[in-house]
C-alpha cells in the first residue's frame, strides 16, 4: 500500500482528501506535523512534531458503518498500545491511560450512494512530551520514558486495522467492555444544552453507553469526563 510522507500539513485528512482520486486503491498520508488538525465536532488536535498522524484511506467503503468501524480502528490501536502501556477505550472511541487520552480516532467518508470513501484519521502522543493547558492527555513518551519507532508503530497498527476491520460485532462490543476504562465508575455526560452525572455501565450491541441514568447514543454525547 502507498505510504505518502509529508513533513508539515494542514490536516492529513485535507491532503488525503485533496489526493484521493489521483491515487490508485488505498493509501496512507502520514505528517510529522499538522498545523490546523481537527478531532471529533470539529475540536482542535494538537499535533506538533513527535507524534504519529496518519489518515488511512479506505476505497470502496461502506459508509453505513461508519460508527463501528471507528471503534475497531480504537481497538486495533488500544490493542498494539497494550504491548507498551495499559491502554483502555474510553466510549466511545478514545484511547486512554489511567484516564488521559493518548490516542483519538476520526473517520470521515465521502458518499457515493451506500458506498463511498473513508477518511480513517488517528493521532498517537507519542513521543510528544508537553500538552497545552487544558489538555488532559499523555503520551507514550512520558509513560515509557524512553522514544518509541513511529514507523513501527504505523506498522503495526495498520496491520492490526486490517484484521479488526473484518472481525464480526459481537466480538468487537465484547472486546470493548472488556477494555472500558468507565466500567462502573461515575462520568460527565455533556450533550448540546445538557449535562448529566451517571455510573457508566456497559457499552451495548448498538454501541450505546447504559449507564445508571439512561442509554446514550455516540451522537447525543459531545463530551465524556471522568471526575
Ligand atoms: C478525536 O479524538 O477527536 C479524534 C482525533 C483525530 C486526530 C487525527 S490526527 C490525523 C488526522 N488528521 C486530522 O486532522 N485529524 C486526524
Amino acid at each position: 500500500m502507498q505510504v505518502i510522507r509529508l513533513e508539515r500539513v494542514t490536516s492529513t485528512q485535507d491532503f488525503a482528501e485533496a489526493v484521493s482520486e489521483m491515487v490508485d486503491g488505498d493509501f496512507v498520508v502520514v505528517a510529522q506535523e499538522q498545523t490546523k488538525a481537527r478531532g471529533r465536532y470539529g475540536r482542535e488536535w494538537y499535533s506538533p512534531r513527535g507524534g504519529l498522524w496518519v489518515t488511512y484511506v479506505i476505497k470502496n467503503f461502506n459508509v453505513e458503518e461508519i460508527g463501528i468501524s471507528t471503534l475497531k480502528v480504537a481497538l486495533s490501536i488500544r490493542n498494539v498500545l497494550s504491548r507498551y502501556v495499559n491502554a483502555k477505550i474510553r466510549w466511545p472511541n478514545d484511547i486512554v491511560i489511567n484516564d488521559k487520552k493518548v490516542s483519538g480516532v476520526l473517520l470521515e467518508a465521502i458518499t457515493m450512494g451506500e458506498r463511498g470513501t473513508g477518511f480513517i484519521g488517528f493521532g498517537v502522543n507519542t513521543n510528544v512530551t508537553s500538552f497545552p493547558q487544558g489538555i488532559v492527555a499523555t503520551s507514550l513518551k512520558l509513560e515509557l520514558g524512553h522514544e518509541v519507532d513511529n514507523d513501527s508503530l504505523l506498522e503495526q497498527i495498520l496491520d492490526k486495522i486490517g484484521g479488526y476491520m473484518v472481525r464480526d460485532t459481537d466480538r468487537i462490543v465484547a472486546e470493548l467492555n472488556e477494555n472500558l476504562s468507565i466500567a462502573e465508575r461515575e462520568v460527565i455526560l455533556k450533550g448540546k444544552d445538557w449535562e448529566k452525572r451517571c455510573t457508566a455501565l456497559f457499552v451495548d450491541k448498538l454501541g450505546r453507553l447504559v449507564t445508571e441514568c439512561g442509554i446514550f447514543e455516540v451522537e447525543e454525547v459531545l463530551r465524556l469526563e471522568t471526575p
